[in-house]
């Protein structure tokens, strides 16, 4: 059976220049770089200079995805944008991007879902492009969650950073089997009793204010195992797949704890997860997307190879992807 696949085409990524390592929290905090390392898997993460916003670090990320995929802006349909830290409450960022990309049709809105917010705009752009109305669509995660955190706080503050990425995704015919190239299911959740698990104590509507992280560590930690895995097997029953089938798990990098004990319930060994929580921290929605990009310019994904995307986050809200890169 002959049918539209959304085919990754290009991808991009992009870190701001100031690295901030470990060690410096502890000039501030009581914390150290052994507590940070062994807890957590990060080493370092990249900080956003000031005045530089969200759609600074998505442009950049959007131009790499373009040269790499051999496009100009208005080849794009349009531009799905996943932030928690949208330069404005409006316009969207992505619209920002499409301006500065060259993109005078077609279409850029944002997406909110933190964490996994690259999963639902990746699969929100797969719905458009297997629907017929949109052929390229350009999905971005970008944050700068520097922005809002608390930095008197250590159980929060050493664990975010800032970055974007972005992949292009284009309609191709398939055969309608698992060989078949592009995104081949995808798997989305929330749950809003666990609001209070991971938040921000701001708003518009509330206080006005943009607000700072709040998180029950533990608590989120227990949830993102069990339900990574669940939903990344879902994904792959939905594409008729097993975990032996499996090339790499991309997952959020969040916690390297999280990625071995999620890899370990799905059943796939460590040598077949992508990594790069060490240099990057958790930089909510641009995690995923920049972890495609470093691992495809590393030559760990090559064309062809199967890939499973997961992802958790404030709401709770989680999902997971299939794709055939
Ligand atoms: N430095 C030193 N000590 C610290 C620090 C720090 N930076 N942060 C917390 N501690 C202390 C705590 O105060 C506590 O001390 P106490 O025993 O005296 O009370 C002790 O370390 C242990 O704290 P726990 O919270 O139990 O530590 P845990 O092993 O659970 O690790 C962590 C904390 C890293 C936050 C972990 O719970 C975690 O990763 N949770 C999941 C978070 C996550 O993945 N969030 C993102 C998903 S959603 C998204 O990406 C937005």
């Amino acid at each position: 059976m002959s049918v539209i696949r959304a085919v990754v085409k290009g991808y991009g990524h992009y870190l701001p220049e100031r690295v901030v390592e470990n060690a410096e929290f502890a000039e501030t905090l009581d914390t150290s770089d052994e507590w940070i390392r062994s807890r957590t898997g990060i080493e370092r993460r990249h900080f956003a200079a000031e005045g530089q916003k969200t759609s600074d670090l998505a442009i950049e990320a959007a131009k790499m995805a373009l040269a790499k995929a051999g496009m100009q802006g208005n080849d794009l349909d349009a531009i799905v944008l996943a932030t928690a830290t949208p330069d404005q409450t409006f316009p969207s960022t992505a619209t920002r991007v499409q301006h500065a990309i060259g993109l005078t049709h077609g279409f850029a809105f944002d997406i909110q879902a933190v964490c996994a917010g690259f999963i639902f705009a990746l699969s929100n752009a797969n719905a458009m492009i297997t629907s017929g109305q949109a052929k390229t669509v350009m999905v971005i995660g970008a944050e700068t969650f520097s922005r809002i955190l608390d930095w008197e706080d250590r159980t929060t503050c050493v664990l975010f950073g800032d970055g974007a990425g972005a992949v292009i995704l284009q309609a191709e015919p398939g055969e309608g089997t698992g060989s078949d190239r592009g995104i081949l299911a995808t798997d989305l959740n929330s749950d809003g009793r666990f609001n209070d698990l991971l938040y921000v104590d701001g708003g518009v509507s509330s206080t006005g204010t943009a607000g700072v992280v709040k998180m029950q560590g533990q608590e989120v930690f227990k949830h993102a195992v069990a339900k990574l895995a669940a939903c990344g097997e879902t994904a792959l029953d939905k594409a008729g797949l097993h975990a032996d089938d499996i090339d790499w798990i991309v997952p959020h990098q969040a916690n390297l704890r999280i990625i071995k004990r999620t890899a370990q319930k799905v059943g796939v060994s460590m040598d077949r997860v992508v990594v790069t929580v060490q240099d990057h921290g958790n930089t909510s929605a641009a995690s995923i997307p920049m972890a495609l990009s470093v691992a495809a310019e590393r030559g760990q994904i090559k064309q062809g190879d199967l890939l499973l995307l997961e992802a958790i986050g404030g709401g709770l809200t989680w999902g997971a992807a299939v794709l055939r890169w």
